[in-house]
């Protein structure tokens, strides 16, 4: 039976130096259809994406089709041409540039006399295009001014301009508010009815169930199954998602005791934060929700030590306890994992041992150095217990996926228990994480 598809991917599978990413994958679209894209950090996702896209090159044997035909993907052109846009995890639009120059970069509109551009027209054109998405933006803007959501929806327009047959949107939505995910929702719909295919790619279990038609799960780079959504629940995903069943992931209930108040925070006041109180118990896992601005980050920011508070109180077990400088938070058994972690708590361009082990390296100084093997139990033991997805411990941490990046900052906190004699740490035995998420309130992974 010879099915209408757009899109099909036959034995698709990439190695890099050193690591197989993807084996054997193949994923078939149908126009119109929206199909999301699942699997932990790490799985494959946007390597296959940037497959498609013409980024990266997939090994020999492999094979695309765009409706029925082979082709060869060999450049960011060869997919356009195909009317394939990937819309990739960092924004590709040119910043500094109008919103109509983005539109018809590669295409501009000559006047009538050959020798200038004709702006005018550009810029009909593209308000023309952005008007009939139904989004309030000026094509005269400049790109940088627009809101993360915004410049979602003018490459969505880019994508349509370039009339696009399938659109890509790789993990869309990790920095936008509920009301402006709704707002990109109904977009897709949109694109759906016009028979655009899109991918959609996604860690949020709601998301999923709000807006695809079927799912297609990877692990560890190969290919568990596609299903339709309306017939797949939401434990089904999950453990085709991570290979085990959700009561063999958490233990049965009861296992996790809440023990008694660690941390008690009384009537914070600066100019960000109006008397916030709260308690936290040992073992507990307490969620801030609210608006990007509502002072969720500056709340943590003011616990650490980061920003100064005018007025109220810490306490750690019963006791108040001075903190004026994240030096002082640190002392007493607290961690902080920013917001940006690509800026605030990494470097990038070193390795994945590097990071864990930097804050406490001074522990494995022996009379001749390091003691790498020492070293190098350690971070195994962490890269285990948080099942950090990677190539090996040398692996530049800038080609770690996003969460596991995370995991890297989350082990760096849990290391420094390795060294209870360290005076960085002599005050207590308390541990207490502030995790900053995405500006989001409904992370799956909270
Ligand atoms: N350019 C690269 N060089 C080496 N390894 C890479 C590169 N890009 C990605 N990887 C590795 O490939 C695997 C899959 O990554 P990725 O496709 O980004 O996963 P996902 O998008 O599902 O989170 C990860 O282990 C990642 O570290
Ligand atoms: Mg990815």
């Amino acid at each position: 039976m010879a099915e209408n598809f757009f899109l099909e991917m036959e034995h698709i599978s990439k190695t890099f130096p050193g690591a197989k990413v993807l084996d054997d994958i193949e994923l078939r679209i149908r126009p119109g259809e929206v199909r999301a894209l699942m699997g932990e950090n790490g799985a494959g996702k946007s390597t296959l994406i940037k497959i498609l896209g013409g980024i990266y090159q997939m090994d020999a044997g492999g094979q695309i089709k765009i409706e029925g035909r082979p082709v060869g993907i060999r450049s960011v052109g060869d997919a356009r041409a195909q009317g394939i846009s990937i819309i990739h995890q960092e924004i590709s639009l040119a910043d500094n540039m109008t919103v109509f120059d983005n539109l018809f970069m590669g295409r501009e509109i000559m006047g009538s006399s050959k020798l200038f551009l004709d702006d005018r027209k550009m810029v009909s054109d593209a308000q023309a295009t952005i008007d009939k998405m139904d989004i309030d933006v000026d094509v005269r803007t400049l790109v940088k001014n627009l809101s993360i959501a915004k410049q979602q929806m003018v490459e969505i327009s880019r994508a349509l301009m370039f009339n696009a047959r399938l659109i890509v949107m790789d993990e869309p939505t990790s920095s936008l508010t509920e009301i402006e995910i709704e707002q990109l929702f109904q977009q897709i719909d949109r694109l759906r009815r016009a028979g655009i295919a899109v991918i959609y790619i996604s860690h949020r279990m709601e998301e999923i169930f709000r807006v695809a038609d079927s799912v297609t799960v990877l692990r560890d780079g190969r290919l568990i199954g596609t299903r339709p959504v309306r017939e797949l629940s939401r434990d089904e995903l999950i453990a085709m998602m991570v290979g085990r069943k959700l009561s063999e992931i958490y233990g049965k209930s009861g296992e996790n005791r809440i023990g008694d108040v660690c941390l008690e925070v009384r009537g914070f006041r600066n100019a960000r934060l109006n008397d916030v109180s709260f308690s936290l118990r040992r073992g507990e896992v307490l969620g801030f929700a609210g608006l990007v601005g509502a002072g969720r980050s500056e709340l943590a920011r003011a616990i650490f030590g980061i920003d100064r508070r005018e007025h109220g109180e810490l306490l750690l077990n019963g006791r108040p306890v001075k903190i004026a400088h994240p030096a002082d938070a640190i002392r007493h058994g607290i961690g902080f994992v920013p917001e940006n972690r690509k800026l605030e708590g990494l470097f990038l361009t070193n390795t994945l041992r590097y990071n864990m082990t930097l804050p406490i390296l001074h522990r494995f100084m022996g009379f001749v150095g390091v003691n790498r093997k020492k070293e190098m139990s350690i971070v195994d033991k962490y890269v285990h217990e948080l099942s950090i997805r990677m190539t090996g411990v040398d692996q530049l941490v800038n080609y770690l996926s996003g969460g596991n990046q995370q995991k890297v900052v989350v082990s760096k906190w849990l290391l420094t228990d390795e060294i209870p004699n360290d005076p960085a740490r002599r005050a207590t035995q308390e541990e207490i994480l502030l995790l900053a998420s995405g500006g989001n309130a409904n992370e799956d992974n909270a």
